[in-house]
C-alpha cells in the first residue's frame, strides 16, 4: 500500500545489517549518541515515590515504570525513534481524514500532540494513568486520565481512528483491550496497535551469557510473574483477528541496539535505542524486581548497570523485533 514505510522490509532477516568493525574500541560511542486535563482530581496527583523514583497514583500499583522526568525524556527519545522506523510516519492505517481518534497509553502525550498538528479537523483525545502531559497543546487535543484497562463507555460516542504504541509489559489483557477498541471504533473505522517482541536476540549468538540477557530474563521475569504481556508484538495479529476486525496488516521491523551496524540506517535506528534504553534500564527493572522478586535496589541498580556495559560492547549485536498491526471494523 502506498502508505507504507520503504526504507526496511522487516520481514526478511537482518543479515544484511553489517556489523561496523573499523572502530578500534567502544570509547567513541558516546559521541555518536546525540545528545491536564479535564479528569484530574487529587487523587491522580498522589504519586508514589518509591526507590528515588515517582510512579503514578490514579490505580497506584498498576503500571510499574516511573512517570517522573527522566521517564519522559525516554519516552520522547523512543518517539523519535518510532518516526524513524516508520519513515517519519505516526501511523500506518489508510485513515484519510478521521473526525475523533484516541491514543491508548499516551505518556508524554508527543504522539497526540503531533498528530493532532497533521490533522486539525480531529478531535485527538490522550488517555493515561499519569497526568504528566504538557498544558501548552494545539487545541485540538485533550488528555484524560483513565484506566485503560477497566470497562470502557466509548461506544456510545466512537472513534474514527484508535491507537496504541509501545504497551509491552503495561497492559495484562490486550485481547480484551483490543474488544474494547473493536467496540468502540466506528464501522469503517480504524485501529493501530505498535508494539515490540520483548524479548531481543542475537542473529548470531553474541548476547547469549551476556548480562544483557541476564537483564531481561530477570526483568520480563518479574512482569511475567506480575501479570503483564511481554511480548504482544506477534501476538498482535491474532488479537485483532479474534476481535473481528478485517483487513489486517503486520509489518515487523528489526531494531538492532547499538553502533554496530556497518548500515548508516541501522546504525541511527540503533544508536537511538541504545540511548533509549540506557535511559531506561533501571527505570524498567526497579518496581517489577523490587515489587514482584524482592530485590534490593542496590542489586537492581548493580545488575542495570552490568546490562548497561554489555549493551556498549560493539561485539554484543542484540536485535528487538517492532510490530506496526492496524485492522478495519467492518463497514456494515
Ligand atoms: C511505555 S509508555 C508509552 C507511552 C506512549 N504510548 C508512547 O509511545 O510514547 C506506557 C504508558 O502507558 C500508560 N499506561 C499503563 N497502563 C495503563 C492503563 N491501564 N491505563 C492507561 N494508561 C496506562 C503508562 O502510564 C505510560 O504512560
Amino acid at each position: 500500500m502506498s502508505n507504507q514505510p520503504t526504507a526496511i522490509d522487516n520481514n526478511t532477516a537482518l543479515v544484511n545489517v553489517e556489523v561496523d568493525t573499523s572502530y578500534e574500541n567502544d570509547s567513541s560511542y558516546g559521541d555518536e549518541l546525540s545528545s491536564y486535563s479535564e479528569s484530574l482530581t487529587s487523587s491522580v496527583l498522589e504519586y508514589r515515590h518509591e526507590n528515588g523514583r515517582r510512579y503514578h497514583g490514579f490505580r497506584d500499583g498498576s503500571y510499574l515504570l516511573p512517570n517522573d522526568e527522566q521517564e519522559n525524556d525516554r519516552l520522547d527519545m523512543l518517539h523519535e525513534l518510532f518516526l524513524q522506523l516508520l519513515n517519519r510516519r505516526l501511523y500506518l492505517s489508510p485513515i484519510g481524514k478521521p473526525q475523533r481518534v484516541i491514543d491508548l497509553g499516551t505518556g508524554t502525550g508527543i504522539w497526540a500532540i503531533d498528530f493532532a498538528d497533521e490533522h486539525p479537523q480531529a478531535e485527538v483525545i490522550g488517555c493515561d494513568l499519569s497526568p504528566t502531559q504538557p498544558t501548552l497543546v494545539p487545541p485540538n487535543v485533550k488528555f484524560l486520565i483513565d484506566d485503560i484497562e477497566a470497562e470502557w463507555t466509548y461506544e456510545k460516542n466512537p472513534f474514527d481512528f484508535i491507537h496504541a504504541r509501545n504497551l509491552v509489559v503495561s497492559i495484562r489483557d490486550f485481547g480484551r483491550l483490543i474488544k474494547q477498541c473493536y467496540r468502540s471504533v466506528k464501522p469503517g473505522g480504524w485501529v493501530e496497535f505498535q508494539d515490540w517482541d520483548g524479548y531481543a536476540y542475537s542473529e548470531d549468538g553474541s548476547l547469549a551469557g551476556t548480562n544483557l540477557q541476564r537483564y531481561y530474563d530477570e526483568v520480563y521475569g518479574a512482569f511475567e510473574k506480575a501479570g503483564y504481556e511481554t511480548r504482544p508484538g506477534p501476538k498482535l495479529e491474532g488479537w485483532f483477528k479474534d476481535a473481528g476486525f478485517v483487513n489486517i496488516h503486520v509489518r515487523k521491523f528489526q531494531v538492532p541496539y547499538g553502533v554496530w551496524p556497518k548500515d548508516p540506517h541501522f546504525k541511527k535506528i540503533g544508536t537511538w535505542m541504545l540511548a533509549a534504553i540506557e535511559a531506561g534500564f533501571e527505570a524498567g527493572a526497579l518496581a517489577a524486581l523490587t515489587r514482584y522478586k524482592e530485590w534490593m535496589k542496590d542489586e537492581v541498580i548493580a545488575l542495570a548497570s552490568r546490562a548497561r556495559a554489555d549493551g556498549r560492547k560493539r561485539s554484543v549485536h542484540m536485535i528487538g523485533d517492532f510490530y506496526v498491526v492496524y485492522g478495519q471494523r467492518p463497514a456494515n
